[in-house]
């Protein structure tokens, strides 16, 4: 079958062996079924942040689990646990009308809930870290479930364990978030307040944030529906304190936001600078409202955004002397894993 709605870029790749998992038994049978043909296994969420270069000759295992449940109740809390398959802004949007707080700030992310945790989602200034409570996952080599807490997942900024030392070696099932009963709203973000009071000078509860939200999205970022694209394409790059200042001393306009013994630098100003703002070559470019996004016009080959965002990646190394990683999954053989 053709993949090419199961990815976000809408890239035309196509694979032999397509297996929806519906619940946690079936990813268990998957597995099975790809170990008896003698292939490897991908996993496949809601397509958002991988951009596919060749077919895959690979089993894949679409995780469609359902279902959101509230697990546990106290004074402040509640643990709300979701199905892997589950589209996360739907998990956002039941959490608003449950009248709660914590995921507000993370209205709109493309995907799915499991692959949230992977690469610990973050926007407007939240990250899931803050309100994650555990996983299931099973594990490949043994099909057990195996239940994962917050301090062993190693999060940080877009990475987690899962992406790193576990990476390829479990399969998340579910994942339950512990939401405030009391509105917690995080504005700290400057467009953010700007918004609500464009809205009509709006109190920050979490509907209006996640409204803010919302339109700034809307408003920077494209629609994979109409153009596709995996959001950020590269990492904010981050630079030891001394290597900015040296930096800011030949660009006195870069912006930059310190965390620690380093600075974090937009790396959308670093794209903008070096001219790469909406450039379209073809198929393919450079999103006109936020360079940090690569764009298929339509008809565009992984292989050609690949080859621009290489282009890019040189380009801001020779005016810049920094280096941008990308942020999205390359899915090629070494992402198919052993069952
Ligand atoms: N900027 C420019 N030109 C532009 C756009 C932005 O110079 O055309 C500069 C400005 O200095 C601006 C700064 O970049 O202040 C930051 O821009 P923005 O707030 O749009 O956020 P970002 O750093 O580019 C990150 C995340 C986004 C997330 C936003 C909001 C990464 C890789 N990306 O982008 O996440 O939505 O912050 O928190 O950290 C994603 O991961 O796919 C994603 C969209």
């Amino acid at each position: 079958i053709s993949l090419r709605r199961y990815n976000t870029f809408g890239i035309d790749k196509k694979a032999r062996l397509f297996f929806e998992a519906n619940r946690s038994d079936e990813v268990i049978q998957a597995i099975s079924h790809a170990r008896s043909l003698g292939k490897k296994l991908f996993v496949l969420g809601g397509g958002s942040n991988i951009l596919l270069v060749q077919d895959i000759d690979a089993l894949v295992i679409k995780i469609n689990i359902q279902g959101i449940e509230k697990i546990e109740e106290d004074a402040d809390f509640v643990l709300l646990k979701a199905g892997a398959g589950v589209v996360w802004h739907d998990l956002v949007t039941y959490s608003l009308a449950s009248g709660l707080s914590g995921l507000e700030n993370l209205s709109l992310i493309p995907g799915t809930v499991g692959a949230a945790p992977m690469q610990n989602i973050g926007a407007y200034g939240v990250e899931i870290e803050s309100v994650f409570d555990h996983l299931d996952a099973i594990e490949i080599a043994s099909r057990q479930t195996k239940r994962f807490y917050k301090e062993d997942c190693a999060f940080g900024y877009r990475e987690s364990i899962f992406k790193n030392k576990w990476k390829g070696k479990y399969i998340i099932t579910h994942v339950a978030l512990k939401l405030w009963k009391k509105p917690r709203p995080t504005i700290d973000y400057g467009d953010i307040q700007r918004t609500l009071q464009e809205l009509g000078n709006l109190i920050p509860s979490p509907e209006n944030i996640s409204k803010a939200v919302i339109g700034i999205r809307q408003r920077k970022l494209p629609d994979p529906k109409k153009i596709g694209n995996a959001g950020s394409f590269f990492k904010n790059p981050t630079v030891p304190i001394a290597d900015f200042e040296r930096l800011r001393e030949k660009f006195p306009k870069i912006p930059g936001y310190a965390s620690g013994k380093f600075v974090k630098i937009p790396a959308a100003w670093l794209i903008e600078q070096a001219g790469w703002k909406g450039k379209r070559f073809g198929n393919i470019g450079v999103h006109e409202h936020q360079p940090l996004v690569l764009v298929n016009h339509g008809n565009g080959e992984g292989s050609d955004i690949i080859a621009l965002s290489k282009k890019i990646q040189s380009d801001i190394y020779d005016k810049f002397g920094v280096i941008l990683e990308r942020e999205v999954n390359l899915i090629s053989t070494e992402q198919w894993i052993e069952p």
